[in-house]
């Protein structure tokens, strides 16, 4: 597996990098929109193991991605917690914001572990259709990012809610991360078991906190995270996605053992070398509109790309998630520019 080859630190001697796509499964290709809506709604498609299973595995019979990602959310396990999920068409997520200890102790993590075989079981069916060469990562929220939905109650990208507790009532907000961290590494674990071969952990809220929140929420819980799956699995690779987290990424990786770092896409490549300790592997990060753009833009954002990375371990993948409105044939257009390259 070329993506486990990289991660294993023989990356610098691989080319084209292995590469794969955030959203690679998504509403952007027919046929996943087909499947969608045979499902009924996006929670059910991800609890239906069989259809989650078959839409992990389109972008890779399609385009012959080097990883799968397993196709779930990182909302299913607060949900399978206890809290309220729902997503609004068009609107994205929405829960009921947690506003009490008392609402925090009425979930339960025995619940959670229970409600997540569903995907347990995608993890399994996905394995065994994958072909032997291709990667498939687990991945769950970051503590911090899963909270911030967990008390703001959607998205929007400021959690003002959530930002403000961290200092009127830390210990609701620490009660939370100290209930995700326990429920993130059974799960993760259970996506081990069930044939995961790395896991990512998507911190995407990380760059919202200022540099001493940052350690005690992202960082410290992270790190967590880390130890507690290596003690069980030596040598387990992980991949952590701090977005936005700028000039504290170094301190990220360092503090949280991770094995390779997503980096966003503002992200430039030489200053992230710069931060991050030797042997550190790259993921990222072409701007994810350059695949709405295409043509000579895209080419030299690809090219951008691997040059930042050259000599370093790099996967390559876009800084963010790819958008529905990407023509299916302009991810062909960049795996042969990446495929075309010259190392
Ligand atoms: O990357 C993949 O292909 C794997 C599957 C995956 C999804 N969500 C599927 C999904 C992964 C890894 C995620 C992670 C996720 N989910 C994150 C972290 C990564 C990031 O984007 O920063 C976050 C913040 C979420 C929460 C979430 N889920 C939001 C904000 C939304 C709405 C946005 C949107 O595109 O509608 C979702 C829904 C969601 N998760 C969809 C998919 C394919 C769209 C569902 C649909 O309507 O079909």
């Amino acid at each position: 597996m070329k993506l486990m080859d990289v991660l294993n630190g023989g990356g610098p001697k691989i080319w084209p990098p292995p590469v794969w796509l955030m959203r690679q499964a998504g509403r952007y290709l027919p046929e996943y929109r087909e499947v969608r809506a045979q499902a009924g709604d996006f929670l059910r498609l991800c609890m239906k193991p069989e259809l989650a299973a078959e839409v992990t595995l389109q972008p890779i019979r399609r385009y012959g991605f080097d990883a799968a990602i397993l196709f779930s959310d990182i909302l299913i396990l607060p949900w399978a917690l206890g809290q309220d999920l729902r997503f609004a068409e068009g609107e994205g997520p929405v829960l009921p914001p947690m506003t009490s200890r008392a609402e925090l102790a009425a979930l339960s993590l025995e619940r959670g572990v229970a409600g997540t075989a569903p995907i347990l079981e995608t993890v399994r069916r996905v394995r065994a259709g994958l072909p032997a060469e291709t990667a498939l990562i687990g991945f769950a929220g970051g503590p911090f990012t899963v909270a911030c939905y967990m008390l703001d109650g959607k998205g929007g990208g400021e959690f003002p809610r959530t930002r403000m507790l961290a200092y009127e009532d830390p210990a609701l907000v620490e009660g939370v991360i100290e209930l995700l961290v326990e429920g993130t590494i059974a799960y993760l674990q259970g996506q081990i078991e069930a044939g995961a071969d790395c896991v990512m952990l998507f911190e995407s809220w990380a760059g919202i906190l200022p540099a001493k929140q940052f350690r005690k929420l992202v960082i410290e819980p992270n790190r967590r995270i880390v130890a507690a799956l290596r003690a069980k699995t030596p040598g387990l690779k992980v991949i952590g996605f701090p977005r936005l987290s700028g000039l504290l990424v170094g301190e990220y990786v360092r503090g949280t053992g991770v094995d390779a770092v997503g980096l966003d896409t503002v992200t430039d490549p030489q200053a992230a070398i710069a931060a991050c300790p030797p042997g550190t592997v790259f993921q990222g990060n072409l701007d994810p509109l350059l695949l709405r753009v295409g043509g000579q833009a895209l080419a030299q954002g690809v090219a951008d790309v691997l040059n930042g990375f050259r000599g370093h371990g790099h996967i390559f993948n876009l800084g963010h998630g790819i958008t529905p409105d990407v023509k299916p044939e302009t991810v062909s257009e960049l795996m042969d520019l990446i495929t075309a390259s010259s190392p």
